[in-house]
């Protein structure tokens, strides 16, 4: 029997894929990856692999990658200020590589040839997923069930999976397709794909209507140390528990949704929603340090960094090497990136309100309208004149 290490999540597809792929001869090794899906509430994963094992698998492997994932793939990208067609702080898509690297490692301790997946044709998780595998082992066979499997609708899974004594939860049918972790959560489909109504309330699941959230501001200081958040208010955390905090208090004021049409790699357009509290707050004041302590070539010239680190990271090329070179680039322009921000949070909106660093660039005796102004004005008169002397006919 040929093995095959899968990606499971313990929903209706997933596990019919284990039976599918038992149908066609495989031994199945389920692999779940805990990125924090549970979101600080915790998520059953014993239940997850009693249901894998009934489906068919011969082994489950669970694997709390959660610190891994902040630290080798969250932390980079905030670092990056990777933010995808300037709204999309990439939650799902830097999850991928991680899950990728370990249905890599999984194989090669069970002498597995093959790691399948559940996800459609359509979407950017398939070729991130593949693109992952295919860097680290070109050798590994890939299975996409979804892709070429007979169902074609969930109805059909449902009755498939009773058939076979799947034991799925069929009672709580979901009308959106969601995808979780720690950094946030990504909804689409159902009445989302019609791009003129407005998302209604029952799609958001961590974040309060701004409407109905406290009347009043609520301010955080967040303490950065070479460009990794480690301070809510003076008190150091543990990343995971900083950024649990964080979208926990976020989502009760409302802050982090967004909504949008994007681009995604397969060249469809799709409506999506995002709720990433923690990141946006992390975002905010992140860029806002940024503007305090990096001098304006590098600022500018970093904005476009940005720009390319969050394709490569939707376009699942997290293990390409310009990916690697580029974290080069802004490993190094985070050496001074420490200092605090304060936020105020209030009704769905986050904004800097103060900030301060000993790697500060700002002078006030520079900038000042007052008295104690030490800048020589008289200097930039012959500056604007060489200036602009090359556009001048
Ligand atoms: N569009 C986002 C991305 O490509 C999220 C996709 C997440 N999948 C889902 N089932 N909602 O990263």
């Amino acid at each position: 029997m040929k093995k095959v290490v899968l990606a499971y999540s313990g929903g209706l597809d997933t596990s019919c894929i284990v039976r599918w792929l038992r149908e066609r001869s495989y031994e199945v090794i389920c692999f779940v990856a805990d990125l924090g899906q549970g979101l600080g509430k915790g998520e059953d994963f014993e239940a997850i692999e009693q249901r894998a094992l009934a489906a068919g698998a011969s082994k489950v492997y669970i694997k709390d990658l959660q610190d891994e994932f902040i630290s080798d793939f969250i932390f980079p990208a905030l670092k990056a200020n990777a933010v995808y067609e300037g709204k999309y702080l990439l939650a799902t898509a830097l999850g991928r590589p991680l899950i990728a690297k370990y249905l890599v490692e999984i194989a090669h301790k069970e002498k597995a040839e093959a790691v399948a997946h559940g996800c459609t044709g359509k979407g950017n998780d398939q070729v991130r997923l593949e693109v992952a595998v295919g860097i680290l082992d070109p050798k590994l066979e890939i299975i996409a069930p979804v892709r070429e499997w007979e169902f074609k609708s969930r109805d059909e899974e449902i009755e498939y999976a009773i058939k076979h004594n799947i034991p799925i939860d069929v009672t709580k049918k979901k009308p959106y397709s969601i995808d979780r972790n720690i950094w946030g959560i990504s909804i689409e489909a159902g009445v989302l794909e019609n791009l003129e109504q407005e998302p209604p309330e029952d799609a958001y699941m961590i974040t309060k209507s701004p409407v109905n959230t406290a009347s009043y501001p609520k301010y955080i200081e967040i303490t950065f140390a070479k460009g990794i958040p480690v301070k809510i208010d003076g008190k150091t955390f543990k990343a995971k528990n900083l950024i649990t905090c964080l979208n926990e208090l976020g989502g009760q004021l409302g802050v982090g949704r967004s909504d949008m049409v994007e681009n995604r790699l397969v060249g469809i357009k799709s409506r999506e929603i995002y709720e990433a509290p923690a990141a946006t707050i992390l975002h905010i004041a992140h860029k806002e340090l940024e503007a305090l302590v990096l001098d304006r070539e590098l600022a500018h010239f970093k904005e476009m960094i940005s720009l390319k680190y969050a394709e490569l990271v939707y376009y699942g090329l997290w293990f390409s090497s310009l990916k690697e070179a580029l974290d080069g680039f802004i490993e190094k322009t985070q050496k001074l990136v420490s200092g605090t921000i304060k936020l105020k949070l209030s009704k769905g909106t986050c904004v800097a309100v103060s900030r301060k660093s000993n790697n500060s660039l700002y002078k006030k005796e520079l900038s000042t309208y007052g008295k104690e102004d030490k800048f020589d004005q008289k200097l930039t008169n012959g500056f604007i004149k060489l200036f602009a002397l090359p556009h001048q006919k």
